[in-house]
């Protein structure tokens, strides 16, 4: 496939993606449900439950770009997650929608300067990170390669930790649950990235993996 055929099937994939998501994720936020704004159902422990895991990736002090950081919510916890380890992250965020992006900027009006509107795959960062996070539904399945070099190469800092997660998706994207996380780890290999960590989350009842993540350092 030449490039801008996948260009524009990346085009079309974002489009969709906003269209699904952006109507909940706001209309979530406006009536008070945090944790709907950012995309999950459920409470502040079982947020946390989804979500420490990520913390696990951050062994020292540096600033962190979430990609696809819909509310902010991630960048909130997971600061506060990661400095109760003794590091201090300072958090930046980019989300494809304006519309929930600023939801992200009414909430943490202290970072509305760093929480930028933008796809990944053409959004040009002002700085390096020392940390990204990405979700590896950020794109169409064919053009991760292209995601993780391009964060790899034009996001993060020599030496920084790229950190990408899968999410079990629920019945709102998919018609009904999947059964499981995809593997973070198998993805970044399949891509020529070996990963230096990995951690997840299962379902306690059916043992399924709810959340995968996995990272890697970027070349010095
Ligand atoms: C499930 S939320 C993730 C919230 C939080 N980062 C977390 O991990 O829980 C996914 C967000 O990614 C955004 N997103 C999806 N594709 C993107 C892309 N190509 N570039 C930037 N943001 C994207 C969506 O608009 C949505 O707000």
């Amino acid at each position: 496939m030449s490039d801008p055929d996948r260009s524009n099937l990346d085009d079309e994939y974002c489009e969709r993606i906003r269209t699904l998501l952006e109507d909940a994720y706001v209309s979530a936020d406006e009536r008070g449900d945090v944790f709907g704004g950012s995309g999950s159902t459920g409470d502040l422990t079982s947020w946390e439950g989804k979500r420490r895991v990520i913390a696990l990736a951050f062994d020292r002090a540096g600033n962190w770009l979430d990609v696809g950081c819909a509310n902010g919510l991630l960048m909130e916890t997971l600061t506060a997650w990661v400095a109760e380890s003794g590091h201090r992250i300072e958090p930046y965020g980019l989300d494809l929608s304006e519309r929930i992006a600023e939801r992200a900027r009414l909430r943490l009006p202290h970072w509305a300067t760093r929480i930028w509107t933008g796809n990944v795959m053409k959004f040009e960062p002002p700085i390096r990170f020392d940390y990204v996070t990405a979700l590896s539904d950020a794109v169409p399945m064919q053009s991760r390669g292209t995601l993780l070099k391009r964060l790899a190469r034009r996001y993060l800092k020599p030496g920084g930790r790229l950190i990408l997660s899968c999410y079990r998706p629920g019945a709102f994207l998919l018609g009904k649950p999947a059964l499981e996380a995809e593997s973070a780890s198998e993805i970044l290999r399949a891509e020529g990235f070996e990963p230096v960590g990995e951690a997840e989350v299962r379902d306690p009842l059916t043992g399924a993996a709810k959340v995968r993540v996995a990272w890697v350092n970027v070349g010095r």
